[in-house]
């Protein structure tokens, strides 16, 4: 089957939303591991909302990530950024994109963990430089050297990050071969355990 069949497969989708229930998918891993480009997507081929957690703080704050880090600091963000998370995983199925730090907040986490599915989207250091470099939106950043500071991020993360429920690679090339990826895994996942 191509992947196009495989995402507008009807039968998968209700099969899904189904067994889904109330509960989020979301989605964890660092920045530029495509989590909004392919949850998006994976939103579409399940008809669910799409939620970026990090949009939505913005528009709570009325200002930019960015200016969030510079005037009132990391910890400030991470305050409005666990407040926003539990709101939006309170308010129904949906696909939820979250910042790349959100999952290291134990509270964040075990919120996900147990009202819904998590999925890490791992990808390798160049992939994810490549993307962020594109923006240039990412305070943490900033410095002269963001190889090495992604690299003591996704040192001190990925055992984290691999607490979620599934893991999906997420590689250079069509997103919707990932989404495909996920269907599959939320299938053979969600199959083991009825929802509630
Ligand atoms: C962050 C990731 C960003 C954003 C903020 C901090 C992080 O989100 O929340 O810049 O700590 O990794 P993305 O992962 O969507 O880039």
């Amino acid at each position: 089957m191509g992947a196009r069949a495989a995402v507008s497969d009807g039968d998968q989708t209700e099969r899904l939303r189904a067994r889904l229930g109330a509960r989020c998918i979301v989605l964890v891993g660092m920045m530029g591991a495509g989590k909004t480009s392919i949850g998006r997507r994976l939103a579409n081929a399940l008809r669910l909302p799409f939620l970026d957690a990090d949009a939505e703080i913005e528009r709570a704050a009325n200002l930019t990530i960015a200016e969030i880090f510079e005037h009132y600091g990391e910890a400030h963000f991470r305050e409005g950024e666990q407040r926003v998370i539990a709101r939006l995983l309170a308010g129904g199925p949906a696909v939820l994109a979250t910042g790349g730090g959100a999952f290291m907040n134990a509270e964040t986490r075990q919120l996900c963990r147990a009202d819904a599915i998590t999925i890490w989207l791992k990808a390798e250091i160049p992939v994810m430089l490549d993307r962020v470099r594109k923006k240039g939106n990412r305070p943490l950043l900033k410095g002269p050297d963001p190889e090495r500071k992604m690299r003591e991020l996704l040192e001190e993360r990925e055992p984290v990050y691999a607490l979620a429920d599934i893991v999906i690679g997420s590689r250079e090339g069509p997103h919707q071969a990932v989404v495909s990826e996920i269907l599959a895994a939320l299938d053979a996942r969600l199959g083991e355990s009825a929802s509630p």
